[in-house]
């Protein structure tokens, strides 16, 4: 599939220019006519049969599951990417005094769910970086022998900087400290193999890079770790069929299955009915020519960039750049003004602590790149 056709698959923006995927991606075609095709099961209730409420959960599990190289029985449903964040928090066995690295200034989702935890006597500790995201020698200050959860942003909303997953997932693993990372700002736009990878557990927000309806989210935790969980959760769904049918006590549901985890509801014909089909289309596409494309937009967006006027704060290498490109006027009280003209000519970028931020994606072309920039060097002029 040609780099230059995947706008194709999405509906036709007319004049507007979307380039805020990393706060809501737009879902494709595909999941638009399933989630049509959802609502005719709802008006015609006979059509949500047992096979669908099976399938539904399952098909998408295995499409997280080839785009991530995991086992699909490993796959959490959620929400969210908090969801993740919030069945660890609640159901890893913490005790007083011990400790939980997250970072000041990442998204709210990596530091809220742990905070609770205060009150039982657990330090959460906000790390301070010099940079935009935490590196692994400024981390290594931070470990005592009291740590036990490092939780971070794979790629850091605000800057889109990009953590040395790597390095500090080897360090952590030596010292037996759990390492989870947010990937709400990766998975989709970067490959991602999680078996090479030195993490316990990843969580994501499914409707921005992987283009899912909003309220849709995954985790994935290794079975240890899934294993170490006392979290009450127990729905019907995971009773068996001779289960539903007696009439006798029910017994609690023990099982540390990942599913056992999913949130409930979880055929959620809705949401992850058209969240399968949209993976299934990035699947199709590949994530490395997902990432090629958006490559381009963004090299050619910041190599055309007039830095005379603008500064950039996003990251310049390493290769591939993240989707995520942040920049600020020379003079940044103009921020809020530059944004402002740029809504009004029908452009979506975000406006995140003062600084611009555009995230391209795949239902965007080169001229999508050169109009921006026409507006923001004719605002930018100083
Ligand atoms: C890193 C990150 N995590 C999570 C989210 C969304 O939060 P949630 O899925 O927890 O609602 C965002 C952005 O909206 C984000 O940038």
């Amino acid at each position: 599939m040609p780099h230059n056709t995947y706008h194709q698959h999405f509906a036709d923006f007319g004049e507007r220019i979307w380039l805020n995927t990393a706060s809501e991606g737009a879902i494709p075609l595909v999941a638009a006519e399933a989630l049509k095709e959802a609502c005719e099961w709802k008006l015609h209730p006979y059509e949500l049969t047992l096979r669908r409420f099976r399938e539904v959960p399952e098909r998408l599990k295995i499409n997280l599951s080839r785009l991530l190289n995991v086992y699909p029985t490993d796959v959490i449903l959620g929400n969210s990417a908090t969801y993740g964040i919030h069945l660890l928090a609640n159901g890893l066995p913490f005790q007083a005094e011990d400790e939980i690295l997250v970072m000041q200034n990442d998204f709210p989702t990596n530091i809220l769910p742990w905070l609770a935890l205060e009150e039982k006597g657990v330090r959460i500790r906000q790390m301070v970086s010099e940079n935009s995201v935490i590196s692994p020698t400024e981390l290594y200050a931070y470990i005592t022998k009291r740590t036990k959860v490092v939780c971070l942003s794979h790629v850091h909303s605000f800057t889109g900087h990009m953590l040395d997953i790597a390095a500090i997932g080897h360090y952590c693993r030596q010292r037996q400290i759990i390492f989870v990372v947010n990937i709400s700002q990766s998975c989709g736009n970067i490959p991602l193999n999680l078996t090479e990878l030195p993490v316990d557990a990843v969580t994501c927000a499914a409707f921005k890079w992987l283009c899912g309806p909003y309220g849709t989210g995954f985790c994935w935790m290794t079975s240890s770790l899934r294993e170490r969980l006392d979290y009450n959760q127990a729905s019907w769904g995971l009773l068996t069929a001779e289960e539903l049918a007696g009439t006798g006590p029910l017994k609690p549901i023990l099982s540390k299955e990942a599913r056992r985890y999913d949130v409930y509801g979880t055929a959620n014909f809705f949401n992850f009915y058209p969240l399968a089909k949209a993976v299934e289309l990035l699947l199709e596409i590949g994530v490395s020519q997902i990432c090629q494309h958006n490559q381009q937009l963004v090299q050619m967006f910041l190599e055309k960039l007039d830095r005379s006027c603008y500064e950039i704060l996003s990251p310049l290498a390493p290769l591939p750049l993240t989707s995520l490109m942040v920049i600020s006027h020379k003079d940044p009280q103009r921020n809020p003004g530059i944004f402002r003209i740029l809504l009004e000519q029908g452009i979506y970028s975000a406006l995140w602590k003062g600084k611009i931020r555009f995230s391209p994606h795949l239902y965007n072309r080169q001229s999508d790149i050169v109009k921006t920039l026409d507006i923001i060097h004719r605002e930018g002029k100083l």
